[in-house]
């Protein structure tokens, strides 16, 4: 069988680190506010030179080195964003261009803060049907582009930030390392709850990013516990099994009562919420990467990805590394 084995993984953060004191300058908020609703200490905000793309090719490429691969070996990139450069071209294109391995499959996948968990789950049936051999899969975003910087309830959540991963396609047995399962929801019944007020066929802008936090709050616990819980079934796995838990970084909250529902301890969790804030399809590579460089995700640890966002959409994926 056909198996998609992650072979590394790079990240890249706009330059300027924005802390929560300095926020509370420009909005009616506190520290002492948003560390306790959301643990959220910092976020990274782009300034004029560092787009979604710029930071997606940075962190590509530092993906690429950590596989030990060069551009030319990428026949197709899936990049996950709900910010790109321009409506069109695909800013995957863009990236393929600046990494200079033109020619193969590039396109982009919008399914905002689950972005990056339906693109992986995307790239592992390309690779494993054949069409393609190896696989960039980014996550990329500049929110801050998008964000009602008067808007108190939504400006401090969020942050800027880009992660990678190579994906190949290697023969393997059930077992070996690879995707074990992927599995991705949608209900657009509740698309009014997180969105954004423009884009070209509506208002003709870009618009600003809404969201009523404390429902989508409620969703996102019940949700995420829910896929993890088929993930899991759909492997023939328990989440005893499980070595690390790499989940999307909206709120610390969430992260615990996932984990909670889930019996798993907090130390399983990759946590980076209180650094780079929420980097919607960044957010989960960003972190996995974290964990792989500072050694906490090792060769042949069980490692569960997964994410909620706008839509909604969700979803989860199980891969052995
Ligand atoms: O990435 C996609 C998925 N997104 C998420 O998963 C986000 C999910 N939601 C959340 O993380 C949380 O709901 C928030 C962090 C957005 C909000 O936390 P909360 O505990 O649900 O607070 P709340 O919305 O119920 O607001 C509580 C109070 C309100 O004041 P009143 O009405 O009780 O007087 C807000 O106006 O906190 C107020 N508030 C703030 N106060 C200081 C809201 N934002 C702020 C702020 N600083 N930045």
């Amino acid at each position: 069988m056909i198996r998609s084995v992650i072979r590394g993984s790079g990240s890249a953060l706009p330059a300027r680190s924005v802390g929560n004191a300095e926020l509370a300058k420009t909005v009616d908020t506190s520290d002492d506010w948003i560390v306790e609703r959301t643990g959220i200490r910092n976020r990274y905000i782009a300034d004029d030179s560092e787009t979604t793309s710029s930071l997606a090719t940075d962190a590509a490429r530092a993906a690429l080195a950590a596989a030990g691969l060069d551009a030319s070996d990428i026949d197709l990139i899936v990049l996950a964003t709900a910010t790109p450069d321009q409506t069109f071209p695909a800013t995957a294109t863009i990236v393929q261009n600046a990494l200079g391995c033109n020619g193969g499959i590039a396109f982009d996948v919008a399914a905002v803060c689950s972005g990056f968990l339906y693109a992986l789950g995307t790239a592992d049936s390309m690779l494993r049907t054949g069409m393609a051999k190896r696989a960039l899969v980014i996550g990329a975003e500049t929110f801050s582009r998008i964000m009602d910087w008067e808007d108190r309830t939504t400006c401090v959540l969020f942050g800027d930030g880009a992660g990678a991963i190579v994906l190949e396609a290697v023969e393997g047995e059930a077992g070996d390392a690879g995707v074990i399962a992927t599995k991705l929801h949608a209900d657009g019944a509740h698309n009014q709850l997180l969105y954004v007020d423009g884009g070209p066929s509506t208002t003709g802008t870009v618009g600003k990013l809404r969201m009523k936090g404390r429902e989508v709050f409620r969703h996102a616990v019940v949700n995420l516990a829910s896929v993890l819980n088929e993930t899991l079934e759909d492997a023939g796995l328990a989440a005893e099994d499980i070595d690390w838990v790499v989940p999307h970084q909206a709120n610390a909250r969430i992260l615990d009562a996932t984990a909670r529902k889930l019996g798993l301890p907090a130390e399983k969790v990759i946590v980076t919420v209180d650094q780079h804030a929420n980097t919607s399809a960044a957010s989960v590579p960003l972190a996995f990467d974290v964990g792989i460089r500072d050694g906490r995700i090792k060769p042949g640890d069980l490692v569960m990805f997964e994410a909620m966002g706008g839509g909604f959409t969700w979803g989860a994926c199980l891969a052995r590394m």
